[in-house]
C-alpha cells in the first residue's frame, strides 16, 4: 500500500474502504497544514459539544470530564509547538485533534466525543470563531487608522493644495478635506465590517452532517459558551454556508480598493515632480543601483495586494457556483483565501497606518502647486454673485483664461482693464476671488473644503469610531 495512506486502521472514516488512497490524492485531500491554525477554536468547539452531549445525557459526566481534560492536554502541545501531526493520516484539524484524545486518554471515551457531530459543522465552527476574532482586531487597526486620519486632518487643516479631476488641477482644497476623503470611505468600511462580524458569528454547531442533531442537543448553550450572537437555524444551510467567507472577502477588496487608490495618491504626491509629503525612512526602500533613490515601495505593496484581495474574493465565488446543496469538499478551498485574504488586510491597514503617521507634508510644495487657472470657477462665482447667470459667467471666466493663455499672463495678473474689457460688470474687488484661502473658505456648505465644513467632518468621523 502507499506510503502514509492506511485508510482501513487509523483514518477516522476508513472503516468501509478497502483499498489505500494514491499518496497525491492523500495530500491533495488533506487541509491539515492550513487548517491547524485553527486549532485552538477546534478544541474550544468540542468542548462545547461534549458539555451538551452530556447535559443530554448522551455521555456521563466523567467522560465529559476526561474528554476535557484530554483536550486540554492537546491544546497545550499546539501551543508549546510540541503537537506531532502524523503524516497521511491526520487529514485535517478535526481528525488530528480527536486521533491525539484517543491516545491521551484512551479510544474508548475519546471515541464518544464526536456522538451526532460531523466535521461538515464543525469546520464552519472553527472557522467562524477564528474569523471573528481576527475582524475583531482588524477592526481596532482600521479604528487607530482613522484616529491618526482625524488627527492629522485637524493639525494639518492650515495646509492648501491642488485638488484634481482626470489628475488634472481643478480646485484648491485642503490637505484635510483630501485626507479625509478617505477617510471616510474607510469608516464606511468599518461599518459595513461590524455588520460583517455579527453574521459571521453564529452558531453552526448542531447543524450535524446536514440533518441536524438527532440527541436532543441544546444549542443555545453551545452558542452562549463559545460566545456566538445566535444561531444558524437552518442545519443544511449551516454546513453549506461559505457566505460568511464570502462576505469578509468581499468587504476585505472593497476596503483594499480604498487602500490601493490612497496609496497611488500618495506616491503621486510623493515624486519629486510634486512634493507634497516625504514618507519616512521606516516606509521606504532605497535602489541596489541608483543611490539616489528612495522608493515608496511600503505604498506600492498597498496597491498591490489589494489585486491579490480581490483575486481570492473572484476565486472563491467561482468554487462555489453551480455547487450543489450542503456540504461538497469544494467548500475547503474557502480556507486558503480567508486566511491568506485576513492576513493582507490586516497587515495593509497597520502598514497604511505607519505610512500616515510618520509622513511629512510640504505646505510650501502645495501652495506653489496651485495654480491661477484653479481660481477660474472664483472667477465665474463672483459675477454670478453679482446676479450674472452661471451659464453666462463660465463662458466670461473662460475668455479671461483665454485672454491670460493668449498674452502670457497669469490669470490673476490680468489687469482690472484688461478684465473690464471682457465684462464690463468687473469691478475692482475681482482681486479678491484670486485669493486660494478666500476660495476654499468660501465652499463652507456642509461637506466642502471650508475649515468649518472640514471641522464638521472630522467630528462626523469621530463619532463614526465609537
Ligand atoms: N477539512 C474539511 C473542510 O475544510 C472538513 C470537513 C470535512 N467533511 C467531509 N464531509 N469530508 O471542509
Amino acid at each position: 500500500m502507499a506510503s502514509g495512506s492506511k485508510p482501513e486502521g487509523s483514518m477516522l472514516w476508513g472503516g468501509r474502504f478497502t483499498g489505500g488512497l494514491d499518496p497525491l490524492m492523500v495530500k491533495y485531500n488533506e487541509s491539515i497544514y492550513f487548517d491547524r491554525v485553527l486549532y485552538k477554536q477546534d478544541i474550544l468547539g468540542s468542548i462545547a459539544f461534549a458539555r451538551a452531549n452530556a447535559k443530554a445525557g448522551i455521555i456521563s459526566q466523567d467522560e465529559f470530564q476526561e474528554i476535557e481534560r484530554g483536550l486540554r492536554e492537546v491544546e497545550k502541545e499546539w501551543e508549546a509547538g510540541k503537537f506531532v501531526i502524523v503524516p497521511g493520516v491526520d487529514e485535517d484539524i478535526h481528525t488530528a485533534n480527536e486521533r491525539r484524545l484517543g491516545e491521551i486518554i484512551g479510544k474508548q471515551v475519546a471515541g464518544k466525543l464526536h456522538t451526532g457531530r460531523s466535521r461538515n459543522e464543525q469546520v464552519v465552527c472553527d472557522m467562524r470563531m477564528w474569523l471573528r476574532d481576527e475582524l475583531r482586531q482588524i477592526e481596532g487597526h482600521l479604528v487607530a487608522f482613522l484616529r491618526v486620519v482625524a488627527a492629522r486632518a485637524e493639525q494639518e487643516i492650515d495646509l492648501v493644495m491642488p485638488g484634481y479631476t482626470h489628475l488634472q488641477r481643478a480646485q484648491p482644497i485642503r490637505w484635510s478635506h483630501w485626507l479625509l476623503s478617505y477617510g471616510l470611505a474607510f469608516a464606511a468600511d468599518l461599518e459595513r465590517l461590524r455588520e460583517v462580524i455579527s453574521r459571521v458569528n453564529r452558531n453552526p454547531l448542531g447543524c450535524g452532517a446536514l440533518a441536524g442533531n438527532p440527541f436532543g442537543l441544546d444549542r443555545d448553550m453551545i452558542t452562549k459558551e463559545l460566545g456566538f450572537d445566535g444561531l444558524l437555524w437552518n442545519s443544511m444551510g449551516g454546513v453549506a454556508d461559505r457566505d460568511f467567507v464570502t462576505e469578509t472577502l468581499q468587504w476585505g477588496s472593497m476596503l483594499m480598493q480604498h487602500v490601493s487608490r490612497w496609496a497611488e495618491d500618495l506616491i503621486i504626491y510623493s515624486t519629486a515632480e510634486f512634493g507634497f509629503v516625504r514618507l519616512a525612512d521606516a516606509y521606504s526602500t532605497g535602489s541596489s543601483l541608483m543611490p539616489q533613490k528612495k522608493n515608496p515601495d511600503s505604498l506600492e505593496l498597498l496597491r498591490g495586494k489589494s489585486g491579490r484581495a480581490f483575486g481570492h474574493m473572484a476565486g472563491f465565488m467561482m468554487t462555489q457556483k453551480g455547487l450543489p446543496s450542503t456540504y461538497n469538499k469544494d467548500l475547503q478551498e474557502s480556507v486558503e483565501p480567508m486566511l491568506d485574504h485576513v492576513k493582507t488586510v490586516s497587515d495593509s491597514i497597520q502598514i497604511a497606518n505607519g505610512v500616515l503617521a510618520t509622513l511629512t507634508t510640504n505646505a510650501d510644495k502645495m501652495r506653489a502647486a496651485l495654480d491661477p487657472f484653479m481660481l477660474a470657477t472664483d472667477v465665474a462665482d463672483y459675477l454670478v454673485r453679482k446676479g450674472v447667470p452661471f451659464r453666462e459667467t463660465h463662458h466670461i471666466s473662460g475668455r479671461c483664461v483665454a485672454k491670460s493663455e493668449e498674452t502670457g499672463i497669469p490669470m490673476n495678473e490680468l489687469s482690472y482693464e484688461q478684465m473690464k474689457a471682457i465684462d464690463p460688470r468687473f469691478e475692482e474687488d475681482i482681486a479678491e476671488a484670486f485669493n486660494y484661502d478666500t476660495s476654499v473658505e468660501r465652499r463652507s456648505a456642509k461637506g466642502g473644503t471650508s475649515k468649518s465644513s472640514v471641522m464638521e467632518q472630522i467630528k462626523v468621523l469621530k463619532e463614526m469610531l465609537g
